[in-house]
């Protein structure tokens, strides 16, 4: 996903934005570039990283001014190259533009812009050509008739050649903010950017423009109606957006499980019940919508849910959702569960439930984002600023917000012992996982041993089966190594073709009631030569009777023990993937965040 920072100050604002880029790299980007005002706009841009965008700067000569727009740009329309980085100037190069999103209509507007003629084949620089042409005295009027032709996503930064000490933004749909400092003002795709120069900003909500000069910020409707909003506080420093002394950001979320869980978890059960921040949860069914990790969250919380308060919960891959007319009745539910909660698949599916006339639930880790404005009900997890593009904690704090929504809506069909049984030993799983987070060596070393398999698979059933699509997920991301999670039962039936010698198969063990069956399943797969690594209990490792590498993580209910066998998954891949100096944080292709369909 783009990253987008603005500064109007009394500093110079070329390392200021430089800097803001910088720390938005962690989103997945592919070419930077820098726009500055000093008599006119200068503009310095670069296909690749933001290193290669400062080499153009000490090429071409540093540009100096207190007021400009910097990008990062993950490429949707036009490859990444230099002519299609951001920003984005108008034919007669009064605009210049940063754009983050997809403009839907961008070729009729294109067709319906006589007499302009595009350098790039980005829809951005269309938005450029569209503002100038309707920038007649006012920027105000110009951004807000603009704006109200664009379809699709955008955040916008803005500058005008006319207006030389004026920063404009607008939003729809992608994130934005408007930081405030001491006689200089920002605009930011989050707040990683420029947490170092203030923590008090405002969200910038749908439809909005904001224009701001070193002293002032104002904000306007798409009807040009000035708005109030509220100061908000970000109450995070700057270490918690950086490492901590990881090398990685992942490695620092996967050590910071067990707190995020218990955030998650702790304000949501008082006096020995379940409180999700006072939302009654009533339905007769539960859809969840959401993609990649995050739907495979849904798939523990349909094993849970189903097994606890037996009420029927289809998981929908966000981007199928809407296009397979689903059949959907006036007392479903629908959960969007998003980590960045700007997923445009499921922000897509969230607003088609809606349209159905069904309730929507949104679980999110940012609280202003799209996906949590547009839901009736918001039940937020508190895993804190998630850097890593390969989900970790933010998965971990998911699947616990499943298991007390599972509690919460069995509390009146379970029986109490049970029930009470159940709450204490879900307020365990944190102790727990920092007892497999412990043994991140044994982890480590079973890494080292199997990075150099080309094709890894994981089995499981029932939950086991759930938690194994996240793990093989993990281990494609980061470590390119080509992997799938199969149902332990399922495997005899066509895919044991591809077992052969040195093929490893992870299996995650840890059902009591069907442990024999997925032993017999790997018993299969052994006999044809392939390499077994077993995660189960203490407990039950007692029953495996065959010589084979075991993980076992701590006792637990067979229905929490995704939350620990996750984490055993998360270590096997960054190790392999450390093992392999695989770019752990920004894997190649992907975004943190993507706001694209
Ligand atoms: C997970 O490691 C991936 N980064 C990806 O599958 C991610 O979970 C998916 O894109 C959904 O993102 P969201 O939770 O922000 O909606």
């Amino acid at each position: 996903m783009c990253g987008i920072v603005g500064y109007i100050g009394k500093r110079e604002a070329q390392n200021i934005l430089i800097a803001g880029i910088r720390r938005l790299e962690y989103r997945g980007y592919d070419s930077a570039g820098i726009a500055l005002v000093d008599n006119g706009v200068n503009v310095i841009k670069s296909q690749g990283k933001v290193a290669k965008l400062e080499e153009k700067l000490v090429q071409n000569g540093n540009l100096t001014g207190f007021l400009g727009i910097a990008h990062t740009r993950w490429a949707t329309h036009g490859a990444p190259n230099d002519i299609n980085a951001h920003p984005q100037t108008s034919q007669n190069g009064k605009i210049t533009v940063v754009h983050n999103g997809i403009i839907e209509n961008y070729l009729t507007l294109k067709n319906s812009l006589h007499g302009y003629q595009c350098q790039s084949d980005t829809d951005t620089e269309i938005v450029a050509n569209l503002l100038e042409h309707n920038y007649k005295d006012n920027m105000l009027t110009a951004i807000a008739e603009t704006c109200k032709t664009l379809k699709g996503s955008y955040a916008l930064g803005i500058l005008c050649s006319d207006t030389p000490d004026i920063l404009y933004a607008a939003k729809k749909e992608s994130p934005l903010l408007v930081a405030v400092g001491e006689g200089e003002n920002f605009i930011a795709s989050d707040m990683a950017a420029v947490l170092e120069h203030t923590n008090s900003y405002y969200l910038l909500d749908e439809s909005e423009i904001a224009i701001l000069t070193k002293d002032s910020v104002k904000f306007y409707d798409f009807e040009q109606n000035e708005l109030q909003k509220n100061l908000l506080y970000a109450d995070w420093d700057i270490a918690a957006a950086e490492k901590g002394g990881y090398p990685h950001f992942m490695l620092k979320e996967i050590m910071e499980q067990p707190k995020a869980i218990k955030e998650t978890m702790n304000p949501r059960i008082i006096n020995n019940d379940i409180n999700l921040d006072g939302i009654e949860i009533q339905a007769d069914k539960i859809h969840i919508v959401a993609c990649g990790s995050a739907a495979y969250a849904g798939l523990i919380g349909k094993a849970v849910i189903e097994k606890l308060a037996r009420i029927p919960v289809e998981v929908h891959l966000a981007s199928e959702f809407r296009y397979n007319d689903p059949i959907l009745s006036p007392n479903n539910l629908c959960i969007a569960i998003s980590q960045s909660g700007e997923t445009a698949d499921t922000l897509a599916a969230l607003r088609y439930a809606k349209k159905c006339g069904i309730k929507t639930l949104a679980i999110v880790n940012v609280i202003g984002s799209a996906i949590a404005r547009e839901s009736d009900n918001v039940l937020p997890i508190w895993a804190g600023p998630e850097i890593a593009v390969a989900t970790t904690k933010a998965y971990s704090a998911q699947i616990i917000t499943m298991y007390l929504l599972a509690l919460k809506l069995a509390k009146t069909t379970l029986p109490t012992e049970k029930f009470q049984s159940l709450l204490g030993e879900m307020q365990t799983i944190p102790e727990k996982v920092q007892s497999v987070l412990d043994q991140q060596d044994i982890i480590q070393k079973y890494a080292k041993e199997y990075a150099k398999r080309t094709s890894i698979f994981l089995i499981g059933r029932g939950v086991d089966f759930a938690a194994v699509t996240e793990g093989s997920l993990k281990l494609k991301e980061i470590s390119y190594i080509h992997s799938e999670a199969y149902a332990a039962g399922e495997l005899k039936h066509g895919t044991i073709s591809l077992v052969e010698d040195g093929t490893l198969v992870i299996a995650a063990a840890t059902t009591p009631h069907i442990l024999e069956k997925t032993l017999s399943n790997l018993q299969e797969v052994l006999a044809r030569g392939a390499n077994s690594l077993i995660i189960t209990t203490e407990a039950l490792s007692n029953e495996v009777k065959f010589s084979a590498n075991i993980i076992k993580i701590p006792n637990i209910h067979y229905l929490f023990t995704a939350s620990l066998t996750t984490v055993v998954m998360q270590l096997f891949a960054y190790y392999v993937a450390f093992e392999l100096n695989c770019e752990i944080d920004m894997p190649r292709n992907l975004a943190k965040s993507v706001t694209v369909e």
